[in-house]
């Protein structure tokens, strides 16, 4: 698996920190490329019996020989950055690209109040306002903050040499394809594209230069702030279901509604997907909790992914049946 893109295929928070932490301790990932908005984005990785909750670096982190970039597409809060590499010591295998935005306090109170607060319901993180800036050509760039000097580096040309050498390189989106602000449910949506084309886009690597490109969909679907959810559920029901979340970056509940086909078939369209990574699948059927193998899921569980098999036209290659990294069942061909 030479070059691989992962993006999620409804709302964001799907579970692409626990695909991209197994992925790369699995496959001994050479390079990870933290593609995506920006700390809007919250991926959980479970490793070792410690959470990590992880807004910039990507979550490759967890296998100790992999390099860990952050993209020129994505925009960069340095004191969550900093934070981030405090937290898992890994400040030696960290890159920068010169040519990231840098989130200012400006950014983040913009962000926080009129319409994007009240309306759109953002995460307050500041990525739209400064994707804003961004366009307008006045935003801070990587290159112009010192206390960022010694992480800077050409993404693109590492993450191509790795590519061309054979490594095993992993693109790592962030929110969902619906999130999308091109083909999501605008205006209720994020700041930028997040779909594997842009996420390529921001690491600088060409629609050639990729083998796979893995969509992950949770067993069913949440979504947080404003804006359409089919078939959504009270909180009430989401508890019964055991769907009832809380949202990583902010803390606010995550709406939900069971598996949706149209959005998923529409979504490996958007994405070319290649393969279907299913997580959470121990949510929806509890006697799968932390299966291994594909012989060891119900029945139940079995008839729901040769479902979405059947919908979808691609395989489920990888099943999460739990949150630790290694609870997976992986099918892909070694
Ligand atoms: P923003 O990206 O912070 O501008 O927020 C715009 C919309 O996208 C809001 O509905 C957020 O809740 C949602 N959103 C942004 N990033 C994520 C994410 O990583 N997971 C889930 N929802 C997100
Ligand atoms: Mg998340």
């Amino acid at each position: 698996m030479p070059c691989t893109v992962v993006v999620c295929g409804f709302f964001g928070d799907t579970g692409k920190g626990k695909i991209i932490s197994y992925l790369s301790l699995r496959d001994k990932i050479a390079i990870t490329a933290r593609a995506g908005v920006g700390p809007n984005a919250g991926h959980t990785v479970v490793h070792e019996g410690k959470e990590y909750k992880m807004r910039m670096l990507p979550s490759a982190f967890v296998y100790d020989k992999c390099r860990l970039l952050i993209g020129p597409g994505v925009l960069v809060n340095p004191e969550i950055l900093f934070q981030e590499i405090q937290l898992t010591g890994c400040q030696n295998r960290v890159g920068v690209d010169r040519q990231c935005a840098i989130i200012e306090p400006k950014h983040i109170e913009a962000d926080k109040k009129g319409h994007l607060a009240q309306k759109i319901k953002t995460t307050g993180s500041g990525t739209g306002p400064c994707n804003a800036e961004r366009a307008l050509r006045t935003v801070k760039l990587a290159h112009e903050v010192s206390e960022l000097e010694k992480f800077l580096t050409d993404v693109p040309q590492e993450v191509n040499a790795a590519i061309d050498e054979g490594k095993n390189v992993l693109i790592e989106g962030t929110q969902g394809t619906y999130l999308s602000l091109y083909h999501g449910t605008y205006p209720y949506c994020t700041s930028k594209d997040v779909t594997a084309s842009a996420a390529c886009s921001d690491v600088g690597v060409g629609p050639t230069k990729v083998d796979e490109v893995i969509i992950v969909f949770k067993a069913y679907t949440t979504r947080v702030g404003g804006g359409p959810l089919p078939n959504e559920l009270s909180w009430e029901e989401a508890e019964k279901r055991g769907w009832a979340e809380v949202a990583t970056v902010t803390g606010r509940r995550r709406r939900s509604a069971p598996f949706n086909y149209e959005l998923a078939k529409r979504a490996v369209m958007l994405n070319g997907a290649t393969q279907v990574a299913l997580t959470k699948i121990d949510v929806m059927f509890p006697e799968c909790k932390g299966a291994k193998s594909y012989e060891e899921l119900s029945k139940e569980a079995k008839d729901f992914i040769r479902k979405i098999e059947r919908e979808m036209k691609v395989p489920v290659t990888l099943i999460g049946t739990g949150p630790d990294a290694w609870e997976i069942v992986d099918r892909r061909k070694s």
